[in-house]
């Protein structure tokens, strides 16, 4: 990037081409490339610009989820990049440190055109001192990791197609890990962050870690939801992503090992029917790290991470209510002349969602932050505890959320809420509204 007359300033290209996965030549997309697109790195305060090329051969958009910004540049429908135009969005960065993202939702044709192989990440860094000595060397201790599962047919192309046994859109039996297969990584550093971004279409993830130095799972560091740092970090060995949600983790390294970040099948407590057809029998190695003989000693992780005080629920300008069923959220599908809400800037609502269907749907909300009040009642768990804005709905299970939206108001553009499953999105399960 440069700056320009005081926009830090990107350009992105979004066009076909063809990728060489081993499979002879696949049929992709990308942003100035031919499989997925730059990392864009902003800091909190920064003013930025981003132009963006649709040199694919239909409408286009570039939606910046979980970014907190002006509807006019929030990239949905409303806003398509016609072929061979060139679109200029410009805002001011006003939230904390995130692992965010960005990935095309034009009308139709946001599953098509990410599984193409349109997406990228958008890292936000703020200047907290209390978060100084977080592995912060993009590409050396801080890593993406944007997890992709793609299924390639006879001729080497994506497979577009589900499968009759799956409701959540094409379960590929191939990740793709920062667009590539069976990635590896060499490490130098004591402890390495790394940036999960469950990018693809539909299918759940839970990640965890072995070594071939011990046995059983190697711990680590929960850091981050969604939306920005937890208040301090939160010891695990699992974690559940669902397509669209991030988490930062931070790994502790030993000299020489390699470790291997997988993706287990679930709990077996879980509905054996909903497993089976939302993929969640099925385990993946993700991504190796391979540990040099000695390692350079990171700096202790901060106690505390953030502010991140308790939601508090007093004062919420409205409660409501949203019940996924199908492909439907409140009995509505979408319609882009529909608008289902209206909120008012600056204000805080109360918002419960909860599928009553089978199959898990996936809640997400644009431009705004959420955290989440109760789960059933129960306190969150700590992974959920941070700031989110995308989060897994499984069957029955209430969610009670505290939204809060941004000063941004604009009373003619609207934003969306939808189930992040992309075949779900398409099929119609979404809906619009406005903040003014
Ligand atoms: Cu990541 Cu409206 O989506
Ligand atoms: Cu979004
Ligand atoms: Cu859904």
């Amino acid at each position: 990037s440069t700056v320009v007359d005081g926009f830090r300033t990107f350009d992105l290209t979004a066009a076909g081409g063809v990728t060489d996965f081993g499979h002879g030549g696949t049929r992709t997309a990308g942003y100035n490339g031919t499989y997925l697109g730059p990392t864009l790195r902003v800091k909190r305060g920064e003013r930025i610009r981003v132009r963006v090329r649709n040199d694919l051969e239909q409408d286009s958009t570039v939606h910046w989820h979980g970014a907190i910004l002006p509807a006019a540049v929030d990239g949905g429908p409303h806003r398509p990049i016609r072929a061979g135009r060139t679109a200029d969005m410009r805002w001011t960065v006003d939230q904390p440190a995130a692992t965010l993202w960005y990935h095309p939702h034009p009308d139709g044709h946001t599953e098509d055109q990410v599984m193409r192989g349109l997406a990228g990440m958008f890292l936000i860094d703020d200047d907290d001192p209390r978060t100084a000595g977080l592995p912060h060397e993009y590409g050396v201790d801080d890593l993406p990791v944007i997890v992709q599962d793609r299924e390639f047919d006879r001729r080497g192309q994506f497979r577009t197609r589900p499968d009759f046994s799956s409701d959540i859109g094409v379960l590929g039996d191939t990740l793709l890990v920062n667009g590539v297969i069976g990635p590896y990584r060499e490490v130098r550093t004591s402890l390495v962050r790394l940036r999960l971004l469950n990018g693809s279409a539909g299918r759940p993830y839970e990640f965890g870690l072995v070594s071939d130095h011990e046995a059983g799972d190697r711990g680590f560091q929960v850091i981050s939801t969604d939306g920005g740092l937890l208040a301090a970090p939160v010891a695990r060995t699992r974690i559940r992503l669902a397509a669209g949600e991030r988490a930062d983790i931070v790994v502790p390294v030993r000299p020489g090992e390699r470790l291997t970040l997988r993706s287990l099948a679930p709990s077996p407590g879980e509905n054996l029917l909903v497993r089976r057809f939302e993929g969640g029998m099925d385990s993946f190695d993700v991504l190796e790290l391979r540990a040099a003989a000695t390692l350079t000693p990171s700096p202790p992780l901060p106690p505390v991470l953030s502010d991140l005080p308790p939601p508090d629920p007093t004062g919420a300008a409205h409660e409501r209510s949203f019940e996924f069923y199908q492909r439907t959220i409140n009995d509505k599908s979408m319609d882009m002349h529909r608008t289902d809400l209206v909120a008012v800037a600056g204000t805080r609502e109360i918002w419960t969602v909860h599928s009553t269907h089978l199959m898990p749907h996936i809640f997400h909300l644009h431009g705004q932050r959420f955290r989440v009040l109760d789960v059933d009642g129960d306190p969150p768990p700590a992974e959920l505890a941070g700031w989110k804005d995308t989060i897994n709905l499984p069957m029955g299970v209430r969610f009670r959320l505290l939204v809060e939206f941004s000063g941004n108001a604009d009373e003619n553009t609207p934003y969306m809420y939808h189930c992040h499953v992309l075949r779900h999105e398409v099929e119609g399960m979404m809906g619009q509204f406005l903040v003014v």
